[in-house]
Order: C-alpha cells, then sequence, then structure tokens
C-alpha cells in the first residue's frame, strides 16, 4: 500500500506532502504537534488508536499558546485520522504524528500576521525504551525550559531542541534516557515522557505547574493505579535524591508506553529490578491500549472494520 499524508487539507502521497525552505515554523520552531499511538491487535485484526479524542484537544490548547488557527475541531481530527490510518493500512504498531504550523513564507520572528496550516502522517513504530529491561536514566545538565520561557504545557517543536539537548548527553554517558531538572532543581520529566517515583506504595509525580507537558499516559496511569489497584498519587514536587530512595520509579509516555527506571545517576532504583507495582501498571497500560480490557474500551478508537463474526 502506498504511504498517504493529510496535507492542506487532503489525502496525498506521502513522497508528495513536502513545505517549501521559507516555511515559518521550519525557521522558528513555531509549531505544535501530538504524537498518537495505533495499537495493533493481531488477534482482532484490529488497530486501536489510543485515547484519540483526548490527543486533539490537547493540540488545541497547544494551538491557543501559539496563536495557531487549526481549522478542524477534535471530532473532525478523529475522523480524518481515523480515515488516514485506515488507507496506509499499517499491520503492525504505529505512530500518528499529526502537527499544526505557522506555513506562512516569510521572515521574521513573531507569532502574529501569519498563515497556518497543518498535516498528518503515520509511521511504523515499535517499542521506544525497553520496558522489559527497564531505562538506566542520567540526571541531565540542561534544565527544562520554564513557563515564562517556552510553556512545556504545549507541545511545541521548538521546545524539542531542550528534549534533544538532554537525550543526546544521556546517550552520550552512557544512559537510556535523561531526566531534566526544573530551573528550581526540582524533578521535572525525562526527554519526552512524564516520571513517576512509588514511596510508601504510594505514586508520587510532578504537577503541571513543574514544567511538564501534562501527559495523556500519566492520566491514564494515574486512573488505572486509582481504579485498578487503589492506589492514590500524590502531585508535588520531587528532590533529584528523591530518585535515588525511591522504592521504584518508572516512565510514562505515547512513545515510552510505562517504562520501568532501574537506574539512576549509577544509583539502582529499589534492589535495581522492575518493581511490583510498576510491572502490575506496565502489564494493565499493555492491556488496555490494545484494546484487551473491556472497562477502557472507549479509550481505543478501532481504526479498521472489525471482522464479522462467524
Ligand atoms: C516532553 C514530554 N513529556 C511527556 C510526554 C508524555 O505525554 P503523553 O503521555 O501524552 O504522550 C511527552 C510525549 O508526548 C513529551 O514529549
Amino acid at each position: 500500500m502506498p504511504q498517504v499524508a493529510f496535507f492542506e487539507k487532503k489525502f496525498v502521497p506521502l513522497s508528495e506532502a513536502k513545505v517549501g525552505v521559507m516555511t515559518h515554523a521550519l525557521n522558528y520552531g513555531t509549531a505544535c504537534f501530538e504524537g498518537i499511538r495505533g495499537n495493533w491487535n493481531a488477534k482482532e485484526g484490529q488497530m486501536y488508536l489510543f485515547r484519540l479524542k483526548e490527543h486533539y484537544e490537547r493540540l488545541h490548547k497547544s494551538c491557543r499558546i501559539l496563536k495557531i488557527n487549526l481549522a478542524f475541531d477534535a471530532e473532525k481530527l478523529c475522523q480524518i485520522t481515523v480515515d488516514l490510518v485506515k488507507k496506509n493500512g499499517y499491520r503492525e504498531d504505529i505512530y500518528v504524528r499529526p502537527l499544526a504550523y505557522k506555513s506562512s513564507q516569510t521572515v521574521g520572528v513573531r507569532l502574529h500576521n501569519l498563515e497556518d496550516d497543518f498535516f498528518i502522517f503515520v509511521t511504523p513504530f515499535g517499542p521506544y525504551l525497553d520496558a522489559e529491561k527497564g531505562a538506566k536514566c542520567g540526571v541531565s545538565s540542561w534544565r527544562r525550559v520554564d513557563d515564562t520561557m517556552i510553556p512545556p504545557r504545549g507541545k511545541v517543536t521548538g521546545i524539542y531542541v531542550n528534549s534533544a539537548m538532554a537525550k543526546t548527553e544521556a546517550h552520550e554517558n552512557g544512559y537510556d534516557e535523561a531526566i531534566l531538572l526544573s530551573q528550581d532543581g526540582h524533578v521535572s520529566e525525562g526527554s519526552g515522557e512524564n516520571i513517576f517515583v512509588i514511596v510508601d506504595g504510594k505514586l508520587v509525580t510532578p504537577a503541571s505547574c513543574d514544567n511538564i507537558l501534562k501527559g495523556i499516559t500519566r492520566e491514564t496511569v494515574i486512573t488505572l493505579a486509582k481504579n485498578e489497584l487503589g492506589i492514590d498519587t500524590i502531585e508535588r514536587p520531587i528532590d533529584r535524591s528523591e530518585l535515588y530512595v525511591a522504592d521504584e520509579c518508572f516512565m510514562t509516555g505515547t512513545a515510552a508506553n510505562v517504562t520501568p527506571v532501574i537506574e539512576v545517576d549509577h544509583r539502582p532504583v529499589g534492589d535495581g529490578k522492575v518493581g511490583p507495582i510498576t510491572r502490575k501498571l506496565l502489564n494493565l497500560y499493555s492491556d488496555v491500549i490494545r484494546g484487551r480490557n473491556r472497562k477502557y474500551k472507549e479509550w481505543c478508537t478501532p481504526a479498521y472494520r472489525s471482522k464479522k463474526r462467524a
């Protein structure tokens, strides 16, 4: 099947979805985006798009921050995405990338008096971090951008230079992922993930005012922990050294799913193995995103026509 993108309000071959070199967003990072997973359920022959509507509601919020006029409401965006995923026809896990951007072919740093556009592409996408083994993390020498700089609650392309600096530093220092501190020295998040520690049987995670992206996976895990395991989550500032003494630690994100953190700054977290609560959350989450848990099926949008019953 040829790869198809949604570009300039039409479905086109991916090879024809191209922007010019003068595009404002390419020059100044004036775009915002989403990352949505399509999770392949081989048994059902179905592709489940996870929390599609919530991703598009967040995209609309990011657009408000950047003064981007997104031409479609969340419902229409969901419909376009389902159509696009159908046209591509993948039978493996995928990543859907919608991106709203300042499309004017012009020079000049600003957000106002510019045209906006939008595209979506789809690409096959396997595991991002090794959730079975767990991730070894290092606290970055780079600090998370502050709300007073570029608001991290918006998924703004320009912010990802901050994430990329931290990720590459972590990689070059032999870690799997970076943990960024905020300007005041508290734990903020990973380069593309939210972070949780488990202390005395409770989940603890930075609040949305700690310069995090308010993750959809974060919210999903908070809900699953409460509903399925009876575990509460406390949102509060976390010190760097709390990472060293936590019972368990894990990261959450659309790309990373639930990834256990087994080491921080060369110190084992707990006994250095995947912890029991993390394991339960990881298993629960894996079932939920593939439409294998009936209770949470409304979070999963099926993209393909379901198989006829015999
Ligand atoms: C910086 C950052 N934090 C957190 C997340 C996790 O958000 P979500 O669970 O909505 O994918 C992401 C991924 O989108 C991210 O890029």
